[in-house]
């Protein structure tokens, strides 16, 4: 998370998170899975501008980049929700209960992360809001204590209140960071549908054996790509695949060209391929929009401040 003052608020800078491993441990009976998920913050960003007002409200004004989706054809799932139902309003909005504040708080979010794609967009705007709204109302609430607020938001939130690189565990939300060597470089697509987090994950049968996340660390701590590569994995690809036939079709549009390696993140219907260096992501990139893939672009991992 990037803030900045900005003319009486503060303006964010919320990240996009790529999911280069995802096992699915066990179901368990509050119908959440059990799950060992490794994320990498990555340099695609949703803005959100925030300041205090004096009635008492949670006001949220939502809209894409200009331009953003100019590039996909239009579909359900590039329908912004409600700003009810938006996890930035109902993140600000329990937080200023839960705390007594009676200053309300005007928001604009600008969105350029896309949505049911796997990439986190929601969630960091959420864990964005949280931070915002701490300062804003001066709370001086801990890290530790806003992101325990953070997992009952949404599972994935708690990671964007790491450095950006993060070991989660339970649903999601049990945050363990590590460090990574070097910077690594992507190239990130969807397709034009999306697809339900919840209807993934009920298609996904765990495995007897679950696969290890270690040679994966190890590979990112040592700065060895070709480990990396080797070390991908995401059990939801497969159901997701099942349900998304474009899911598979822009697996085989990522097979055709050169990449280390290559997965969907979380529960789709994002794609990534793993690169050499940001030459070769700008490259391969390209060639997948000239194939089609309107929405490829070259990204890279990121460090965020703590
Ligand atoms: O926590 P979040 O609201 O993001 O989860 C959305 C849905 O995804 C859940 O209702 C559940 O169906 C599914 N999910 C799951 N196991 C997880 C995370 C999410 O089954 N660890």
């Amino acid at each position: 998370m990037f803030l900045f003052h900005r003319g009486g608020g503060l303006q964010l800078h919320t990240p996009a998170k790529l999911n280069l491993y995802l096992e699915v441990l066990r179901r368990r009976d509050d119908g959440y899975h059990e799950l060992e998920t490794l994320m990498l913050a990555i340099s695609i960003f949703d803005w959100l501008q925030v300041r205090t007002n004096n009635e008492g409200q949670i006001r949220l004004v939502a809209s894409w980049a200009a331009g953003i989706n100019a590039r996909a054809q239009p579909s359900p799932w590039t329908e912004l929700p409600d700003a009810k139902n938006n996890l930035v309003f109902r993140a600000l909005e329990r937080l200023r209960i839960e705390a007594g504040v009676e200053l309300g708080i005007d928001a604009r979010l600008v969105k350029r992360i896309p949505a049911a794609a796997g990439l986190g967009g929601a969630s960091s705007d959420a864990a964005a809001a949280l931070i915002a709204a701490n300062q804003l109302w001066q709370l001086n609430y801990s890290r530790t204590r806003l992101a325990t607020m953070a997992a009952e938001i949404g599972s994935d939130v708690p990671f964007f209140f790491s450095q950006g690189a993060a070991l989660c565990r339970g649903r999601g939300e049990r945050i363990e960071p590590f460090r990574y060597r070097r910077r690594w470089h992507f190239v990130v697509a969807r397709p034009v549908q999306g697809l339900s987090t919840p209807a993934v994950f009920s298609r996904c049968r765990p495995p007897r054996e679950p696969r290890s996340v270690n040679p994966l660390v190890a590979a990112l701590a040592q700065g060895r790509r070709r480990a990396v590569a080797a070390s991908l994995w995401n059990r939801l690809q497969e159901p997701a695949e099942s349900l998304e036939p474009a899911v598979a079709r822009l697996r085989r549009a990522f097979e055709r060209l050169e990449f280390c390696g290559h997965q969907m993140s979380g529960s789709g219907t994002s794609y990534f391929g793993l690169c050499r260096g940001r030459r070769h992501a700008l490259r391969s990139a390209a060639r997948l929009r000239a194939a089609g893939w309107a929405t490829a672009t070259a990204v890279n991992s990121i460090r965020m401040p703590d």
